[in-house]
């Protein structure tokens, strides 16, 4: 028989084999909360006690609230696990890891066209966040620079973007001592005015922010005019503005699905652009992407170059040490799918998510918002006079399993409230019907009604 009291490690492999994961004290006494355990579980048991608390969490496939890959294929996931144990900055030690972020830059530098030099200037970051940090901290640099070799007062600086920014930009306004000029959206206009930029740029506006797409909406911001608008500004005033594109979740779909759409550094006042490649970029959180036009663009103070790790290696991030997995895997991804895998993978999801749009817009309980006429991302909200609230029609098709997050919009149209679909590869056209019929019957259900059963297709109808 097996003592209770008898370190697992004194056990012999066939009492091991008889000892019982669920079985074993770990379940039955109370989890360590505040402090560290004196002594250790089983491995086993850890594994298991995490993964069976980590089932209370939604299901990842089901979570259309956010833009985060939640599917990669198992070759993916299988190089992912092989290279858990590389830090990404120890490039001396690990320099085949440093050549393919070199790679991939180039590679994204490319595609965002770029002019062709010798090769593309960026970095891999943790994500979109870091990425907007960098490159809004390279804009501030540059422009107190070119203001105090003029001899001009470098304090006060200002960025444009629109309301419907993503929290990060106020975070960095913060931060870093920027004052954001916030420009309201109003009406049926989710995006940037460029006549409201032309009005609200000064010689301390260190950039434009411009949005594809909306974390709000999925809407573009217009970045041809805004470009068109600076380069009136530069005649006039003289003052040299550039934009920075906040490409997160448009950066990895507009090049595959909308190539003549120009938006990236074929305008001449795009200067940098950060996109998310845990994103549309296919892979799983922990890795975005950075890019400059060209060198002039990244002042070069803001570059450390160290060489406590063998070699001299130079560093623009927030963080030194970070995995590579992520990064690894989104150079597979490239080279898996390739431009056409992207431009079908992208096509699918943006048709499904039309698919949504128009089930949606046959039903008079709801407003289409945001159409997915670019970017597979749905807005809706709920018309008025239905008896529900846009979040009370969330609470309801969570009990089904969906995420699908009810949010007011920016302060300038906070009275309105809507719902957000991120459609992505995993989403497939039966998912899509399936999440019809149960919108269908929340929405019944929720409003006291008898289900209409108007809109419902194929099985899975309400019958
Ligand atoms: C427009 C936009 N910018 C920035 C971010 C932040 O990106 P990340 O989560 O990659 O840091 C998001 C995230 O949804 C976004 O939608």
């Amino acid at each position: 028989m097996l003592s209770k009291k008898r370190p697992i490690a004194t056990l012999s492999p066939e009492e091991r084999l008889l000892s019982l994961t669920y079985g074993s004290r770990s379940f039955s006494r109370e989890i360590p909360r505040f402090e560290i355990p004196m002594e250790g579980v089983p491995a086993e048991a850890a594994y298991r006690l995490i993964t069976d608390e980590l089932n209370l969490d939604g299901n990842p496939a089901l979570n259309l609230a956010t833009f985060v890959t939640t599917w990669m294929e198992p070759e993916a996931e299988r190089l992912i696990g092989s290279t858990l144990n590389k830090n990404l900055v120890d490039q001396e030690e690990y320099p085949q890891t440093g050549v393919i972020q070199e790679r991939v830059v180039n590679m994204l530098s490319r595609l965002f066209h770029a002019p062709k030099g010798e090769g593309g200037i960026g970095t891999a970051t943790v994500g979109s966040s870091e990425a907007i940090m960098l490159a809004l901290l390279a804009h501030k640099t540059r422009w107190k620079k070119e203001r105090l070799a003029r001899g001009l007062p470098a304090d006060r600086p200002n960025i444009i973007a629109s309301s419907g920014v993503h929290v990060v930009w106020e975070k960095f306004a913060r931060y870093f001592e920027v004052e954001l000029r916030l420009l309201p959206m109003g009406g049926e206009r989710f995006t940037l005015d460029p006549e409201a930029v032309e009005k609200a740029v000064d010689e301390r506006t260190i950039c434009v922010g411009a949005i594809l797409g909306s974390t709000y909406t999925g809407h573009l911001d217009p970045v041809e005019e805004i470009d068109r608008v600076l380069s009136r500004v530069r005649e006039k005033k003289g003052w040299e503005i550039p934009i920075h594109v906040d490409g997160a979740s448009g950066g990895f779909v507009l090049p595959f699905l909308e190539p003549d759409l120009r938006w990236d550094f074929r305008l001449p006042h795009v200067r940098s652009i950060n996109v998310s490649g845990h994103k549309y970029g296919l892979v799983y959180p922990g890795i975005g992407w950075l890019l400059f036009r060209e060198e002039g663009d990244l002042p070069e103070e803001l570059v450390f170059r160290v060489n406590y790790l063998g070699g001299e290696e130079a560093t623009y991030t927030l963080n030194f040490s970070r995995g590579s997995s992520m990064m690894l895997a989104q150079y597979y991804m490239l080279l898996r799918l390739g431009v056409e895998g992207y431009r079908r993978i992208h096509a699918t999801s943006k048709a499904n998510a039309r698919f949504l749009v128009e089930g949606l817009a046959l039903d008079p309980r709801f407003r289409v918002v945001g159409p997915a006429d670019h970017l597979p991302i749905v807005t809706f909200e709920v018309a008025s006079g239905t008896g529900f609230s846009a979040s009370e029609l969330s609470e309801k098709i969570r009990e089904r399993g969906w995420i699908i997050p009810a949010y007011t919009l920016p302060p300038d149209l906070i009275e309105r409230s809507v719902l957000r679909v991120v459609v992505k590869e995993n989403f497939s056209r039966d998912m899509a019907d399936i999440l019809l019929a149960d919108i269908d019957r929340a929405a019944g259900s929720l409003s006291g009604r008898a289900l209409t059963g108007h809109r419902v297709r194929g099985r899975h109808g309400v019958c």
